[in-house]
C-alpha cells in the first residue's frame, strides 16, 4: 500500500481559489485596458533566464541576486564546489566565474525588466518608431521569508518605456499612467513617494561621501547595516531598525549632492507631476533594491497591508540597455505587486469587491424526466447570450433544488416542469425577493440578457 500522503502547496506558494480568481482576473483585464489606453502593448516573456541576465542588471551583490534567486545547473550535474541543485550566494558567483556556459546556470526570474530589456536587445526593438512601451503580466519568484503579502512565488505586473529620450514628461507619464490604473480597481488610499537618486556623474561621489559617514559610525550600527557599508551603503538607508533612524537621519542627503542635470531632471518631474494634479511626498531614503536605478525612483504604498505595504515600485534604469550589449538606450518603468494590491482592495473597497465577483445568474431547477432536454437545451441558449447558468446534472426534488440555487448564490431559478413543457413558457423564480414570472423563451433571454449588460 503507498503512504498516505497529503500533498500541500510548498512554503510561500499559494492556489487562488474562485472567487477570488475572478477578482484577479479583473484587475488583470484593468490592466490591460488602462495601458493599452496609454499605447503600451503586452510582451509575454520567459519564466526562466540565464541567470547572468538577473546578475548583471540588479546586481551581483543585491538580495535579490545573492540570496534569493531560484537558481539551478540545466542540465543538472556534479561539479564540485558547486551543488547538483539549488545555489545561492557565493555558489552563484562560483559558477559564473567558472568553464560552465552561461546558458547552463538558469534562474526563475525574480522580477521582469531585465528580461524585458534583454527582449528589448534580442529583437532589434530600438529600431522602432517612437518609445517602445511594453507591459507584462506573471510570477515572479523569491526566496523571501513568507509573511502576510510576501510570497515565494508572486505575482506582478509591470510597464516599461524605452526609446531616446529622458524627458521627465515620460517618468511623469508613466506615474500618471499607474495612479489611474489605481484608481480604477478602487485602490485610492495610497501614498506616492519619490526620489531621485541621480546618474553616473553624481552618484559615485555622494556614495563616496555616504560611505565615509558611514564608516564613522559603524559600531552603532547593526550588523546587515556594517556589511553594506562597504558592498552597498545606499541600503543601508532602507534598514528599518528602530535604533538605526536616528544614526540616518543625520547623514548627508542625495539631493544635495545631485549634479545640475540630474537636478534640473527631477525639479522638471515635480512640475509635470503637478501639471497632472499628481500628489507626491518626497523621499530621500528612497533607494529601491535593485541596482539598475538612476535618478527617478518611485514607489507606492497602500494602507492596511502592514510591514508589507509597497504595492508598485519602479523608477529610470538608463544605460542598462548598453550594461546588457545594446545601444544607448533610456529606460522607465514600474512593477506593481498585484498579490499586495489585490489584498489592500479586499480590505479597503468591499463595495468594488462585492461588483467584482458575479454571483450565478440562474439556477436551472428541472422536474421529471420530459424537462430534461428542454433544461438543456435553454441552459446552451442563455450561456449563449453570456448569462451564467448552473444545469443540475441529476434530477432533485424542487426543494432540495431550490436549497442548492440559494447556497450558489444564484440570483434567479429558472423552473421547468411538465407544466411549463407543455405550455413552452419558463417560471422564473427572482431569489432575492421571492417573485415568479412567466415567459416565453425569447422573452426570457431577452431578460436576461439584457439584466447581465445592465451589471456588466
Ligand atoms: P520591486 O520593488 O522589487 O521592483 O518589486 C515591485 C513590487 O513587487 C513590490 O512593490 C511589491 O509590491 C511586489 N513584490 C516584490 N517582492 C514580493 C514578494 N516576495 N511577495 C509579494 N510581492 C512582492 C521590481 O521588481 C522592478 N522590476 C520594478 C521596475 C520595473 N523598475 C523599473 N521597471
Amino acid at each position: 500500500m503507498p503512504e498516505r500522503k497529503q500533498f500541500r502547496a510548498i512554503k510561500g506558494t499559494r492556489d487562488i481559489l474562485p472567487p477570488d480568481s475572478a477578482l484577479w482576473n479583473w484587475f488583470e483585464h484593468s490592466a490591460r485596458e488602462t495601458f493599452e489606453s496609454y499605447n503600451f502593448g503586452e510582451i509575454i516573456l520567459p519564466i526562466f533566464e540565464e541567470t547572468e541576465l538577473f546578475a548583471r542588471s540588479i546586481g551581483a551583490e543585491t538580495d535579490v541576486v545573492s540570496k534569493e534567486m531560484y537558481t539551478f545547473l540545466d542540465p543538472p550535474r556534479d561539479l564540485n564546489p558547486l551543488p547538483r541543485t539549488l545555489m545561492e550566494g557565493d555558489q552563484i558567483r562560483t559558477a559564473l566565474m567558472s568553464d560552465l556556459l552561461p546558458r547552463d546556470i538558469l534562474s526563475l526570474r525574480p522580477e521582469g525588466t531585465a528580461s524585458g530589456v534583454r527582449a528589448y536587445i534580442e529583437h532589434g526593438m530600438h529600431t522602432r518608431p517612437g518609445n517602445v512601451k511594453l507591459y507584462y503580466i506573471g510570477p515572479m519568484f523569491r526566496r523571501e521569508r513568507p509573511q502576510k503579502g510576501r510570497y515565494r512565488q508572486f505575482y506582478q505586473i509591470g510597464a516599461e518605456v524605452l526609446g531616446q529620450s529622458d524627458a521627465p514628461a515620460i517618468d511623469a507619464e508613466v506615474i500618471e499612467m499607474l495612479l489611474t490604473f489605481f484608481r480604477r480597481v478602487s485602490l485610492t488610499s495610497t501614498t506616492l513617494y519619490i526620489n531621485s537618486i541621480g546618474d553616473k556623474n553624481c552618484r559615485p561621489q555622494y556614495v563616496e561621501l555616504l560611505r565615509d559617514e558611514l564608516r564613522k559610525v559603524k559600531d552603532q550600527l547593526g550588523l546587515d547595516s556594517q556589511r553594506r557599508i562597504e558592498t552597498n551603503p545606499l541600503r543601508v538607508l532602507d534598514s528599518k531598525l528602530p535604533e538605526e533612524q536616528p544614526i540616518i537621519e543625520k547623514l548627508p542627503r542625495i539631493g544635495d549632492h545631485l549634479c545640475a542635470e540630474c537636478r534640473e531632471h527631477f525639479a522638471k518631474l515635480k512640475d509635470e507631476l503637478n501639471l497632472r494634479g499628481i500628489q507626491y511626498e518626497e523621499n530621500w531614503r528612497l533607494v529601491r533594491g535593485l541596482d539598475y536605478y538612476t535618478r527617478t525612483t518611485f514607489e507606492v504604498i497602500a494602507a492596511g497591508l502592514g510591514s508589507q505595504n509597497a504595492v508598485c515600485g519602479g523608477g529610470r534604469y538608463d544605460g542598462l540597455v548598453e550594461l546588457l550589449g545594446g545601444p544607448p538606450t533610456k529606460g522607465i518603468g514600474f512593477a506593481i505587486g498585484s498579490d499586495r494590491s489585490i489584498l489592500s482592495i479586499q480590505e479597503n473597497a468591499p463595495d468594488a469587491v462585492k461588483r467584482h465577483l458575479p454571483p450565478l445568474a440562474v439556477f436551472v431547477a428541472w422536474m421529471g424526466a420530459a424537462s430534461y432536454p428542454t433544461a438543456v437545451s435553454v441552459a446552451k441558449k442563455l450561456r449563449g447570450c453570456g448569462v451564467s447558468v448552473e444545469l443540475p446534472a441529476e434530477e432533485m426534488k424542487f426543494k432540495k433544488s431550490l436549497g442548492l440555487a440559494d447556497k450558489l448564490g444564484a440570483r434567479y431559478a429558472l423552473i421547468i416542469g411538465e407544466d411549463e413543457v407543455a405550455s413552452q413558457t419558463y417560471s422564473l423564480k427572482n431569489l432575492a425577493d421571492g417573485k415568479q414570472e412567466k415567459l416565453g423563451e425569447s422573452a426570457l433571454l431577452e431578460y436576461l440578457e439584457a439584466e447581465r449588460r445592465g451589471r456588466g
